[in-house]
């Protein structure tokens, strides 16, 4: 469920504002946020999970945007970060830090310092090195850092293999067998307190059953654990739950609770950490037609957006359903048509083979369920200037990260001169 619609006109809008109108102030190529579906996905999931004792710690890497985060934080929502970066903006919005658990296989010394002085929920524990070092951190200031093993329960799940991570040969967690052995470390250091168990097994997850198994061996743990003397208060069951793209229908919350009830049960602390169900069909990635080249083999649009504004059907395949902003009066001839941008590699392909009305130079297009993994993952590839983000709300709008300028693109480059006509490897 989302808030873009076409009014009485034929014109695409976010909630009450028509896409043309956002297009003609900031410019294209634009993401563009609905606060109503953001709202509406956190309430829907939080209702899903009444009765347990729960913390839903939005995943900041599906879109850190602070004005995406300031309107969670006031529904009440925590954070799971992976970067000091993560956390500075998860504490900006003022997100306690009971409520922020800090995931990733690969903080840095000073991170770990950050989140020790933050005094988080939880650490998320993907190896025995990175425990080491925040013993020794939490040591060196004199705290004892709360800490949880994300286990990996060797379970293949998730939209891609790109984002699948709980089966055995990725890079995370620590082997679930080996958990109880791992715990016990953890117990006797000084800088360490263990509080509990996490996993995370992928993302885009549509089919209910690895969620079953892999909270089924979770819990499994959970009782081993506290057989051995450790004090389990937190099972943080990570993110993943899939929505739908176009047609395809997503998992739906209802479902996914049902199963952390049958599994899990109602008497442990429970963290969530969805990113992509939050705000992925909350957000459209607004671009206008550049070119339309019909004198090849194939029909080619070309829009003034680019696989460096949204990455992921380049990276993963993946199809965010294209629709036009304007939709023709009457009966249009529909023609398959490519959707590809300007960037200078043959993957710059945004989607094949799509039945669209004609469109000519200047016509906007807008790309569904472009809210998560969208914007985060823009870069300036080509000299392009990152892409812009526009939150609406009901009938106004608002630029929450505006287009750089090229001095601003330009200005962290420092000149250093070579000469052009030096010898290699002469003194
Ligand atoms: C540890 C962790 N938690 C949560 C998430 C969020 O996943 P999703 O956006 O699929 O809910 C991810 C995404 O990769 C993750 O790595």
């Amino acid at each position: 469920m989302h808030h873009f619609r076409y009014d009485e006109a034929g014109v695409l809008c976010a909630e009450g504002v028509p896409l043309p109108v956002i297009a003609r102030a900031v410019g294209t190529p634009v993401y563009v946020y609905a606060a109503a579906t953001l709202r509406r996905h956190y309430r829907v999931f939080r209702d899903a999970l009444h009765g347990l004792d729960s913390l839903i710690a939005y995943s900041l890497k599906a879109n850190p945007n602070l004005s995406v985060l300031r309107l969670l934080a006031d529904l009440g929502a925590g954070a799971d970060v992976v970067s000091g970066g993560e956390l500075d903006r998860a504490q900006r919005v003022g997100i306690p830090p009971e409520r922020i658990v800090f995931s990733g296989v690969g903080k840095t010394e000073s991170e770990i310092g950050e989140a020790v002085a933050a005094d988080i929920l939880q650490f998320n524990v993907e190896s025995v090195a990175e425990l080491a070092v925040i013993n020794r951190v939490a040591g060196q200031a004199g705290r004892r850092a709360p800490i949880a093993f994300r286990v990996n329960p060797d379970v293949t799940a998730g939209g891609h293999a790109k984002i699948a991570t709980g089966h055995r040969s990725t890079k995370f967690g620590v082997p679930i067998d080996r958990a109880r052995e791992l715990y016990a470390r953890a117990r006797a250091m000084p800088g360490i307190t263990v509080t509990g168990i996490d996993v995370h097994i992928g993302s885009q997850i549509l089919d209910a059953a690895p969620f079953r198994s892999a909270f089924g061996a979770v819990v499994e743990l959970a009782a081993q654990l506290r057989a051995d003397g450790h004090d389990i208060r937190v099972i943080d069951v990570g993110g993943g739950i899939g929505i739908p793209y176009g047609a395809q229908p997503g998992l739906a919350p209802e479902t996914y609770a049902d199963v952390v009830r049958a599994t899990l049960g109602t008497g442990t602390r429970l963290v969530f950490e969805p990113g992509r169900l939050i705000v992925g069909n909350a957000g459209m990635l607004l671009a206008s037609v550049l070119y339309m080249k019909e004198d090849s083999e194939r029909r080619f649009v070309i829009l003034d957006a680019a696989m460096n504004d949204l990455l992921r059907p380049t990276l993963y395949g993946a199809r965010h359903q294209p629709v036009v902003v304007q939709r023709p009066d009457g009966q249009a001839d529909h023609r398959t048509c490519d959707l590809v941008g300007p960037v200078c590699e043959s993957g710059d392909i945004f989607a094949e083979d799509v039945l669209l009305p004609p469109l000519a130079a200047g016509d906007l297009v807008a790309f569904g369920t472009a809210g998560a993994y969208g914007a985060v993952m823009a870069s300036e590839y080509n000299s392009r200037p990152l892409v812009p983000e526009v939150m609406v709300s009901g009938e106004r709008f608002g630029v929450i990260r505006r287009r750089p300028t090229r001095e601003e693109s330009l200005a962290l480059e420092e000149p250093f001169s070579v000469e052009a006509d030096a010898v290699e490897g002469s003194p």
